[in-house]
């Protein structure tokens, strides 16, 4: 059984989806066994805890430096006993000694198709105002590994979303969200939990 555990800083719709998706038996070999939140009061720890999952609010700006901060995070991944670290809608930056220790066994959603629309700025509406500026007639979610860089880790699996003419940033966020997000990150855990991932020379590959 493949241990998450789940960081988040929002809504949390994410999280409700892979919750959802181990419930109905689509993500197999796989429990949510602790979810970590970077904010207090958010959505996403009412819905950890409706689902009976322990939460834990760790706050950067309450660690002196990056060092006990890191140091606090590792505590909580490894008393959980977390196998895989998913960011669903996680607003902090990993502490890098944190990301190498888990090397290849933390990944994120990004709601754009990389390399497109991503990078250091680029989260939330953001994503989608510059997306419907530049007039992409796709767009999508992308799902990968965290590396030291900022949504540069190697991509496990992207889906494409339509943009259409009369989209506002709330609507293509809300379609990506339900056309690709919800369906991509629990099929990126039931992958990871089957052993069905890898990584190599820089790129993932499923089997
Ligand atoms: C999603 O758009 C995700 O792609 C991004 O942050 C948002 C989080 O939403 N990384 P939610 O908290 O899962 O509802």
């Amino acid at each position: 059984m493949l241990k998450v555990a789940v960081l988040v800083s929002g809504g949390g719709t994410n999280l409700q989806a892979l919750i959802d998706s181990i419930e109905a038996g689509k993500v197999k070999n796989a429990e949510i066994v602790r979810v970590v939140s970077s904010r207090e009061g958010v959505k996403a720890l009412n819905r950890a805890e409706k689902a009976g999952i322990e939460t834990v609010v760790v706050r950067k700006k309450d660690y002196a430096d990056e060092e006990s901060y890191c140091s606090a995070m590792l505590k909580v991944l490894s008393e959980c006993g977390a196998d895989l670290i998913v960011l669903a809608g996680f607003l902090s930056v990993l502490p890098a000694s944190l990301v190498k220790e888990y090397e290849n066994r933390i990944i994120n959603i990004h709601p754009s198709l990389i390399p497109s629309f991503c990078g250091v700025g680029y989260y939330g509406l953001k994503v989608h105002e510059e997306a419907l500026k530049r007039g992409v007639k796709l767009t999508g979610a992308t799902v990968h590994f965290v590396d030291e860089g900022c949504d540069s880790g190697p991509i496990i699996l992207q889906k494409a979303v339509s943009t259409r003419i009369d989209d506002t940033p709330e609507t293509l966020q809300r379609r990506v969200m339900e056309e690709a997000e919800w369906k991509l990150l629990p099929e990126a855990v039931n992958l990871i939990a089957a052993g069905r991932v890898r990584v190599r020379d820089g790129k993932a590959e499923i089997s």
